[in-house]
C-alpha cells in the first residue's frame, strides 16, 4: 500500500516537471514557425511594417508597390512580387533582394508563404 502511494506521488512529480518544462520550452522557442494561421492583422502587418514601408509607402521613400494595407500586400503577394523578391527563387525575375538591407529569415518568409496558402486571412 505505502509503495502504491509512492509511485503515485512520483508519477505525479514527473508529471508537472514535464509540463512545467514544456510550457518553458514554449516561451523560449522560435515562436514564429509555430504560427498555423497567421493573419494580416496579427502577423503580416508587423513584418512589412517593420521591413518594408520605410521605402515602400506615401509617408517613406514613395517606392512602388506600396505595402501599407492588407490589400496592397495582398496584392503584390497574389500578382508574384513580393514572394519573388524576397524569396528569389530561380525563376525569379529580379535579381536583387528585399529588404536590402538583407534577407528576411526564412522563418517569416515561410510564414509569409503560409499566408497565402491558407487565403489571405485579414484578422
Ligand atoms: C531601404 C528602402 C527599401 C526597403 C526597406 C524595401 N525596399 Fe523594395 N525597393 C526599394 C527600391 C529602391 C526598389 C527599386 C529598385 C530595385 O528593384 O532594387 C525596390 C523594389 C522593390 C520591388 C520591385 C518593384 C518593381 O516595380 O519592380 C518589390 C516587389 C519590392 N521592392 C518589395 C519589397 C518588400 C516586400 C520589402 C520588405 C520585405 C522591401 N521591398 C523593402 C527600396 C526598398
Amino acid at each position: 500500500m505505502k509503495k502504491t502511494i509512492q509511485l503515485i506521488l512520483f508519477i505525479a512529480v514527473v508529471t508537472i516537471s514535464i509540463s512545467a518544462l514544456n510550457s518553458c520550452d514554449s516561451s523560449t522557442y522560435e515562436e514564429i514557425s509555430k504560427i498555423t494561421n497567421p493573419t494580416y492583422e496579427a502577423n503580416m502587418k508587423s513584418i512589412f511594417t517593420s521591413n518594408c514601408t520605410s521605402c515602400h509607402s506615401e509617408n517613406g521613400t514613395q517606392q512602388s508597390p506600396y505595402l501599407t494595407t492588407y490589400a496592397e500586400v495582398k496584392d503584390g503577394i497574389e500578382n508574384g512580387v513580393v514572394l519573388c523578391i524576397i524569396d528569389n527563387p530561380e525563376d525569379c525575375f529580379y535579381s536583387d533582394i528585399m529588404p536590402p538591407a538583407g534577407r528576411m529569415p526564412q522563418t517569416t518568409i515561410d510564414l509569409i508563404k503560409l499566408w497565402q496558402t491558407n487565403g489571405y486571412v485579414e484578422q
